[in-house]
């Protein structure tokens, strides 16, 4: 099958120009001017004057099917990756876990059997380490054989993910050694759950405690500390879900310093504030980990993202229905399910609040939600580009059109959204997952199991050899 999507204006992270772009099976074949007048045929030609082709966009965070606060996130992988096409999202990248006291082994066996034949578009795993131990450490070398190359340590959520310092030590000499990359979750979880039980015995258990016991300091302190670590290491390391200004200035320090620390940030950190934890128990719906932060935060995010101290917007997509799991912490904010839906409106409120709003250009908006991604984590050259030779991943994209974000209109598995009632300018009209049309028309014309699994490279000796 070859699509010629003809007059659009094609923007990658390097440069925007108008151009055709034929795609010939399940790649791109060629980018250039008036391909239909220069007699190439095609069996399907898409009009996209007036609008963008970009390429699909890339969310490396996301936590579909995955037990969590004692329930389970509620999108699986066939309803979360079609929710992501639906937001001109084709590749996610999803945390396998390890279970203490267990394999890697059976963490990603487990991620296969659930992934295997229910996407909708192409996807790759990251692997939560919850206990180093010398068997685990040994074991992170097939891991990365088999084309899982980082490795996500907490130092949150103490007696659940969380690893003490010397284990995050270990993994990070080893990623040294077998060129991994090392992702870490940098909040205090000893600090904050002192904070937090104190809260709570206080008789301060409404869902505003959450965000109000997880001092934005913690995170500064715990990624300074990660940073630290990494240097004496010799590894990289990668900043996970980052929310604030304290840990965004850690981040800059070591970068200014020349440690390979790089770090990604959430459309909740840049939208969504404390203030959306008020409300009484309505708050539960925007209790995630690090928590959303006062709205003074938000300015120094888009610096770092303009600044390039920050590479990569990712949603962190874990979704709980309110009713029923949010539910479950009514009474005690330390029992509600940690967690947020995005994966659908990344792209959306990116280049609404991103683009329309002044703050990046389109070529940055691809960078951060596509070309970043595919760079940093194995992808490059054949993700988050649109260049001949790529996968055909990719999405026509209306930067006039706007849509209001509502739970009864959004195709993720999840009874209520962040972003209820906002009005975003720009959508995914039509996209494409290896040169196969999976939404079109507001309609979803892809088919389950068409998303396959990528092996990817490592990528955290280059990463390590690079600074600022
Ligand atoms: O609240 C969050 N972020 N839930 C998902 C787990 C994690 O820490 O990424
Ligand atoms: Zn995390
Ligand atoms: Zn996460």
């Amino acid at each position: 099958m070859r699509i010629l999507i003809a007059n659009g204006m094609v923007v990658n992270a390097d440069g925007s120009t108008r151009a055709d772009v034929l795609v010939d099976g399940e790649t791109i074949a060629l980018v250039g001017r008036d391909l239909a007048a220069q007699g190439l045929r095609a069996d399907r030609t898409i009009d996209a004057r007036g609008r963008y082709v970009i390429p699909g966009a890339i969310d490396v965070h996301t936590h579909f099917d995955m037990p969590f606060g004692g329930t389970m996130s509620k999108d699986t992988f066939e309803t979360g990756t079609r929710a992501a096409a639906f937001g001109g999202t084709t590749t996610i990248i999803d945390f396998a876990n390890q279970q203490k006291g267990h394999s890697l082994r059976e963490g990603i066996d487990a991620w296969h059997a659930k992934a295997e034949g229910n996407c909708a578009i192409d996807y790759g795993f990251h692997m939560i380490v919850a206990d180093v131990t010398d068997a685990v450490l040994a074991e992170m070398d097939q891991v990365i054989a088999e084309g899982i190359p980082e490795f996500k340590l907490f130092t949150a959520y103490p007696g659940v993910l969380y690893s003490d310092d010397g284990a995050i030590f270990r993994a990070m000499q080893r990623a040294t050694r077998n060129g991994a990359l090392i992702m870490m979750h940098a909040e205090n979880g000893i600090a904050i759950d002192v904070v937090a039980n104190q809260n709570a015995e206080s008789g301060h258990t409404a869902p505003w405690y959450h965000g109000a016991s997880r001092y934005p300091v913690f995170e500064g302190e715990a990624a300074n500390r990660v940073i630290r670590l990494a240097e004496a290491a010799g590894s990289a390391v990668y900043i996970v879900h980052l929310s604030s200004r304290d840990a965004l200035e850690a981040v800059r320090a070591g970068r200014d310093r020349g440690t390979p620390v790089y770090a990604e940030t959430c459309p909740q950190y840049l939208f969504l504030s404390l203030d959306d934890l008020g409300n009484g128990f309505e708050g539960a719906k925007f209790v995630c980990s690090p928590p959303l932060r006062p709205r003074d935060h938000w300015p120094e995010l888009w610096k770092g993202l303009q600044a390039d101290d920050l590479q990569i917007v990712a949603t962190d997509h874990c979704p709980f229905d309110f009713h029923g799991q949010k539910e479950m912490g009514l009474g005690d904010f330390r029992r509600i399910p940690n967690g947020l839906p995005a994966v659908e409106d990344r792209l959306d409120l990116m280049h609404d609040g991103g683009v329309v709003g002044g703050r990046i250009s389109p070529e940055r908006w691809i960078d951060v939600c596509a070309a970043s991604p595919a760079r940093m984590f194995g992808l490059a050259g054949r993700k988050g580009v649109v260049a001949p030779g790529a996968d055909a991943d990719l999405v026509v994209y209306d930067p006039n059109r706007k849509h209001t974000i509502s739970a009864t209109t959004h195709h993720m598995n999840v009874d209520y959204s962040c972003y209820e009632g906002r009005t975003v300018q720009g959508g995914s009209d039509v996209v494409l997952s290896r040169g196969t049309v999976i939404v079109e028309d507001g309609r979803y014309t892809g088919t389950k199991g068409h998303g396959r699994f990528l092996k990817r490279e490592a990528t955290g000796a280059a990463l390590a050899a690079q600074t600022r």
